[in-house]
C-alpha cells in the first residue's frame, strides 16, 4: 500500500477525473474514494484513461450504513465494482463503526475470499472498537486497515499503538486538518520546514509517514499534488518530532464522533 495517497472527498463529479488523471501523472498510486462521495465513477474513468497498469494503482472505497448488513455489504461492494469499472477493489473500508458494522464486516469477510477486495478494514475506530473487533472470536478477519482522522494537532497515540499492537495499518484522513487552525501558517510546522526547505504541509505529511501513517491528503490544485507527495527527500529529525508531539490539542475539531448529533447525523445522512 503507498505511503502517500489522494483523497477525493469533495472534489466534484464534474472535476474528479482530471484531478485523478493529474495526480497520477504527479506519481500518485493510491486513491482514496467512498459510495457517499458519489464519485467513484470518475476515479475509475481516470484510472482507465490514465494507461497505467490496474496492479499499480491501489484504489480505497468505503460503504456507508444503509448497506451495513451481511447481504448489503455484499451488494453494496457489487455497486462499487460497477461504479468504479474494475473487477476488484484493493481497500474496501466500512466508513462509521455504526449500525450493524459487525453484519457488514462479516459480508466483506466473504468478498475478501472471493477477491472482489484485495484488503477490508475499518474507518473511524477508535481504540476500543478497535480492540474489541480484534477480540472478538466470531471474526475472523481482523481489519487490515484503520483511516481515522490523524494530523499534528489530533495525533491520536492510543489509538496508533492499539493498531499497531493488533497489526493494523493505520491510515491518516484529514492529514492537513483540513487547513483549520491556520494549519499551513503554524509556526511550529513552518519553523521545521525552513531547515529542510519545505512547507507545514510537507512537514505534517512527513511527520505522519514517520509514524507509519499512510497519508490521503485531497487537493485540486496541481501545484498542491506536487507539493504533497514531495516529502520523500528530506527526514525529521526526533527533536523535530519532540516538538511536533506539543501540537496535539487530543481531539478532533472536524468532527465529534462521541456526539449523539453527530450519530443521529449519520444514521440519517443522504447521499
Ligand atoms: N473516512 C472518513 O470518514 C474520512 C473523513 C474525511 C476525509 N477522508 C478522506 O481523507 C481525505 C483528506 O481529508 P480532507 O480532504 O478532509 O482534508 P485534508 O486533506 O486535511 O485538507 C484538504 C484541504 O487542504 C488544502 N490543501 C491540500 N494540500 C495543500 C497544500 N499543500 N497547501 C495548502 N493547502 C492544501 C486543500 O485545498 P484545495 O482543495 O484547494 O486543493 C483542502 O482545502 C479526503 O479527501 C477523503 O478521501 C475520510
Amino acid at each position: 500500500m503507498p505511503m502517500v495517497g489522494l483523497g477525493v472527498f469533495k472534489v466534484p463529479p464534474r472535476k474528479t477525473k482530471d484531478c485523478v488523471l493529474a495526480a497520477l501523472k504527479q506519481g500518485y498510486r493510491l486513491i482514496d474514494t467512498a459510495q457517499t462521495y458519489n464519485n467513484e465513477k470518475e476515479v475509475g474513468e481516470a484510472i482507465r484513461e490514465s494507461g497505467i497498469p490496474r496492479k499499480d494503482i491501489f484504489v480505497t472505497t468505503k460503504i456507508f450504513l444503509p448497506d451495513y448488513s451481511y447481504e448489503g455489504a455484499q451488494k453494496a461492494t457489487k455497486r462499487s465494482l460497477d461504479a468504479l469499472g474494475l473487477n476488484y477493489i484493493d481497500l474496501m473500508l466500512l466508513h462509521q463503526p455504526m449500525a450493524d458494522y459487525m453484519g457488514a464486516w462479516r459480508g466483506l469477510e466473504k468478498m475478501y475470499n472471493e477477491g472482489a477486495c484485495k484488503a477490508i478494514g475499518m474507518s473511524n475506530c477508535f481504540p476500543n472498537v478497535v480492540a474489541d473487533m480484534c477480540e472478538t472470536k466470531s471474526i475472523k478477519i481482523k481489519p487490515m486497515v484503520n483511516q481515522v482522522e490523524m494530523h499534528p494537532f489530533n495525533q491520536q497515540e492510543l489509538n496508533l499503538k492499539t493498531m499497531k499492537n493488533y497489526g493494523i495499518v493505520p491510515e491518516a484522513w484529514a492529514p492537513l486538518n483540513e487547513g483549520k487552525r491556520n494549519f499551513f501558517k503554524n509556526a511550529i510546522l513552518t519553523e521545521i520546514g525552513k531547515k529542510y526547505g519545505k512547507t507545514a504541509a510537507q512537514v505534517a505529511l512527513r511527520w505522519n509517514i514517520q509514524r507509519d501513517v499512510i497519508v490521503i491528503p485531497k487537493s485540486d490544485e496541481e501545484y498542491q499534488l506536487k507539493e504533497n507527495i514531495n516529502i520523500f527527500d528530506f527526514k525529521l529529525s526526533d527533536d523535530d518530532m519532540k516538538k511536533i508531539a506539543t501540537m496535539d490539542i487530543g481531539h478532533s475539531e472536524i468532527v465529534d464522533l462521541l456526539n449523539p448529533e453527530f450519530v443521529k447525523y449519520v444514521h440519517n445522512f443522504k447521499y
